[in-house]
């Protein structure tokens, strides 16, 4: 029997307690509990929260060991706080086949540093014209829910209302990059007042909105559930907003970059800003920030796609988009949402609801006895500059460096098991 006793945290912020776990599991809150044999953690007053939840990573595993392994990547999970995360299907080969996403599920186990869940790709090989044989996934040992061409959209609307239809059986849902490909051809950046500065071809909102309002419409008709990965303009929080007030089941993500940082960034030509969805604009980010706080938006999801250099040190045109995020994402939410968030809010946008959406079992729990122990402890005063040569992540691409952050996790426990932090 292994037991922990984690001391002095205050569960989502509120008062000091001791939680005591055996076996994986929490057995005893209260003030003042006896140690007894059990090892003792030292919480400090620290915050303590469900372990967080990611819906969105890219482990880069099989195929791009260079810039992430599930090892290196899920390391860099727990240290941010996360228990579980969703690894994305643009892998090579894609993650379209049971026996693809089986071993990815099998090295996330092996490393045991978080719980992976792999999503399945929609199309075989991404390629948008062959379903690719969801059910299989789904019955894996891997237990697919969550199925994505993430990095590419499902733009055939028939393609896209069979998935729809199709993941219905097994309560699956479809998460869809909504990037209607024929109005981004090219496209370098957010297009707008600074693309028109730059000469770099624009990016538009409605390539975004059109293909959330058709895949809102699909959803409805086939009566599925549809996420909506990474929102990034204002229009998309208000057609996300529109649908659930109609009943349409829509869930929407949206990533700790866009809550930050604007296309302003791009005018250093610094290709560390450059991601899919591009950087918007301020009016878009408070937009964003406003969704997120009234539950229009559902989750916070990393979208933690780590590059090797030789695909990011280059002129803007060639480089590849996206940013590293999973060991900033918490700290991110939070000095973007402070002094909107309470950290219940905050456990509910990056755990409670990103388990539910992928019907993960055993993650985003409420903090309560009986429970599994897959926690995280937050200290709220400990502000740290974040140094991309200290990370867990295999790349560097990061676009926090040399930023200042408010919060930091310190601990985090798989199943009872400390996987980051003092223990
Ligand atoms: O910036 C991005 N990077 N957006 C995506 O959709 C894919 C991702 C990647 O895989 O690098
Ligand atoms: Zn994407």
């Amino acid at each position: 029997m292994t037991s922990w006793l984690l001391k002095d945290v205050r569960p989502y912020g509120e008062g000091v307690v001791d939680v005591r776990i055996v076996d994986g599991r929490i057995t005893e809150i209260g003030p003042g509990l006896d140690a007894g044999d059990a090892q003792v953690v030292q919480g400090a007053g620290g915050v303590l929260l469900p372990g967080l939840v990611d819906l969105h990573t890219h482990l880069r595993e099989p195929g791009r060991e260079d810039a992430e392994t599930v090892e290196t990547g899920t390391l860099a999970a727990a240290l941010g706080g996360f228990t579980a995360v969703h690894a994305m299907a643009n892998t090579d080969p894609v993650a379209d086949t049971a026996g693809v996403v089986e071993q990815v599920w099998r090295l996330g186990r092996e490393a045991g540093w978080c719980d992976v869940a792999p999503v399945g790709a929609v199309t075989v090989g991404l390629g948008g014209e062959q379903m690719a044989e969801l059910g299989t996934m789904a019955d894996s040992a891997a237990r697919v829910r969550v199925f994505s061409d993430d990095g590419k959209c499902v733009s055939d609307a028939s393609l896209m209302r069979r998935a729809l239809e199709y993941v219905k059986a097994f309560d699956g849902v479809i998460a869809q990059h909504a990037q209607e490909p024929r109005l981004t051809v090219g496209s370098q950046m957010n297009e707008g007042v600074n693309s028109s500065l730059l000469g770099l071809a624009g990016w538009p909102a409605v390539a975004e909105e059109a293909v959330i309002a058709r895949d809102c419409l699909l959803a409805a008709h086939v009566g599925s559930r549809l996420h909506v990965c990474h929102v990034s303009t204002a229009g998309s929080v208000d057609i996300v907003r529109a649908a659930k007030a109609r009943g349409v089941d829509v869930t929407a993500e949206v990533t700790p970059h866009h809550l930050l940082l604007t296309d302003d960034l791009a005018c250093t030509y610094d290709p560390i800003y450059k991601v899919n969805p591009p950087l918007r604009t301020q009016a878009d980010v408070d937009a964003l920030r406003a969704g997120l706080a009234d539950g229009t938006v559902d989750v916070v999801a990393t979208d933690h796609a780590p590059h090797a250099l030789e695909d990011k040190e280059s002129e803007w045109g060639s480089a590849s988009p996206g940013m590293t995020g999973l060991e900033t994402a918490l700290a991110v939410v939070v000095d973007a949402m402070s002094p909107a968030f309470s950290w219940r809010t905050l456990a509910t946008r990056m755990s409670e609801t990103p388990a539910v959406i992928g019907r993960l079992e055993g993650h985003g729990r409420p903090l309560a006895v009986g429970e599994p122990a897959n926690l995280t402890v937050v200290d709220p005063g400990r502000s740290w500059t974040v140094d991309a040569a200290q990370m867990a992540t295999r790349s560097s691409n990061t676009p926090f460096a040399g930023r200042v952050l408010p919060v930091r996790v310190v601990a985090t426990f798989l199943r009872g098991k400390p996987t980051a932090g003092p223990a």
